[in-house]
């Protein structure tokens, strides 16, 4: 075991509130996120509610998911919401082209997303169609979702069997504008975004925070030219409103795009290292953002929407390339505490982030069999229910003493611990990611401005980083109560395992 490193905490200087939504979630058609992992139909011998699978509701209640995105994706640029609503016999059939090639049979739609989202308790965040849609279209969405009156669309929506409108709070202006929503150059897509945006209204008391296509990755002349049809380079006046948000775009993997992406589950320790170098990075392109969108907008009025992230793997072997099945190990997780971190050390910019995607596509909460119907809660899932404390907690510094150790990879080095802290309500919640493979680690907590008065902790690893849950073994990896948490005169002492995630709560006086 290696010296203690101290980490020093300021309980009494909160910092920016971390919003509940940088938890968010993404459900897109694609493979069996939607049909097979939330929708299971009306005639499932499966617990379900309207053919909504209520393990899978239970579940990410449990982690109060606090928005869903949905329909994409890709598959949003692609989507005519009229086909999904109605008799479902009666909705007409299409070829979800990006993923598989198949056929679409629209059975679930916008009064089933609806009511899923009414089910979790969740936030709808819909993603409307600006490469393949029309401006009257996505106005008339709005209008169907949000408007009480006897409007035409309102009159729709009741005729279809749904009185009252709903609260849409986030609407997607377009996804990957970039690529597959559309392949436009930025000046184009934003001049696009603000028509588009004119058309979104609020309706009655629904007001709606509208959020452009934005970067892929580090794309921030993408940024810069959006933050540019706001605002001006040094602008003193607030940016003018046509939207509110702006998202990016960023997967980790080990690979590269086109030919592997990387195993999710065989690996050796350098690809390992090469995945945390690789997250990490996320941290980098939130603050290259945030940089660009400060000298636009310095009050920081306009919000940055992580709205896809997580690990891309190559797909399990035997399943259909076009559905991104992939395994979700302890490795994963780590990704997610990384992610994290940076979110939450970014809270005054980042408004909101959806890990790509919630239910059996890419680096999901939730595996589900398609012959048995097991349900798997993954490694990442423990991450999320770990963190609930954070959400709309005010973000406290962690500060490291002296230097935190590293590691060489990529030819950059990469921090070996990983940490952030909230507080809220007389409590605390600090995280930690020990990211050495191999060697244990001690922090002393440096807990100043507050008593302490109650503490505990918990862990999450497993003995090797290819762990992973199954039906079989469902709680390889899950999160266990943590004994290496001690008493030190400056605060606390916490051992950190290899390969471990761990939080301590505190109990403030
Ligand atoms: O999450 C899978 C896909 O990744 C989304 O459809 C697209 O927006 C991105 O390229």
């Amino acid at each position: 075991m290696s010296d203690s490193l101290v980490a020093v905490v300021d309980l009494d200087l909160p910092g920016p509130t971390i919003s509940r939504h940088v938890y968010g979630h993404f459900a897109e058609h694609l493979g069996r996120c939607i049909y097979g992992g939330f929708y299971v139909g009306e005639d499932s011998d499966l617990p379900h509610e309207g053919g909504i699978r209520l393990d899978v509701v239970e579940a990410l209640r449990a982690v109060a998911i606090p928005n869903l995105r949905w329909p994409g994706g890709c598959f949003a640029d692609d989507y005519h919401w009229r086909d999904g609503i109605g008799p479902r016999e009666d909705r007409p059939r299409m070829v979800n082209s990006h993923w598989g090639d198949v056929v679409e049979d629209n059975s679930f739609g916008t009064h089933e997303f609806m009511h899923l989202c009414e089910l979790l308790g969740a936030d709808p965040y819909v993603s409307g169609n600006i490469g393949s849609g029309t401006v009257r279209e996505m106005s008339e969405w709005v209008e169907y979702l949000t408007r009480g009156d006897d409007s035409p669309m309102a009159s729709l929506r009741r005729s279809n069997g749904r009185d009252n409108p709903w609260r849409v709070p986030f609407w997607g202006l377009g996804n990957e504008a970039w690529g597959c929503g559309g392949s436009m150059r930025a000046e184009h897509f934003a001049d696009l975004a603000r028509q588009y945006a004119t058309y979104v209204r609020n309706h009655g008391d629904n007001t709606v925070y509208k959020i452009a296509a934005g970067a892929n990755g580090d794309d921030y002349a993408w940024t810069e030219t959006l933050m540019k049809s706001l605002s001006c380079l040094g602008c003193s006046r607030e940016p003018q409103s046509y939207f509110q948000g702006l998202s990016i775009h960023y997967y980790t993997m080990t690979g590269t795009w086109g030919v592997s992406k990387g195993s999710a589950t065989e690996f050796d320790v350098e690809e390992y290292y090469v995945a945390m170098r690789r997250a990490h990075r996320m941290r980098e392109i939130v603050a290259g953002h945030a940089a660009v969108m400060d000298c636009y907008d310095p009050k920081r009025r306009v919000g940055l929407v992580v709205d896809e992230w997580g690990t891309w793997w190559d797909v399990e072997p035997g399943t259909n390339p076009g559905f991104l099945y992939q395994q979700n190990t302890l490795r994963d997780a780590l990704v997610a505490s990384v992610h994290f971190d940076a979110f939450h050390d970014h809270a005054d910019r980042v408004v909101m982030a959806n890990i790509a995607q919630t239910v059996n596509v890419l680096q999901a909460m939730i595996l589900t069999d398609p012959d048995s119907g097991a349900l798997v809660l993954t490694p990442t899932y423990h991450v999320f229910e770990m963190n609930v404390g954070h959400h709309d907690a005010a973000s406290l510094a962690v500060r490291v003493k002296g230097e935190v150790p590293t590691r060489e990879v990529e030819g950059t080095q990469l921090p070996l611990l990983s940490a952030s802290a909230s507080t809220k309500d007389d409590t605390a919640l600090i995280s930690l990611s020990n990211l050495d493979a191999q060697e244990a680690r001690t922090v002393v907590l440096d807990l100043r401005g507050r008593d302490v008065t109650a503490s505990s902790a918990r862990v999450l690893t497993a003995a090797t980083l290819q762990t992973h849950n199954t039906p079989e073994a469902p709680d390889a990896v899950a999160p266990v109560a943590h004994d290496g948490l001690r008493p030190h005169a400056l605060g606390l002492e916490l051992d950190l395992p290899a390969h471990s995630y761990v939080t301590v709560s505190l109990e403030l006086g």
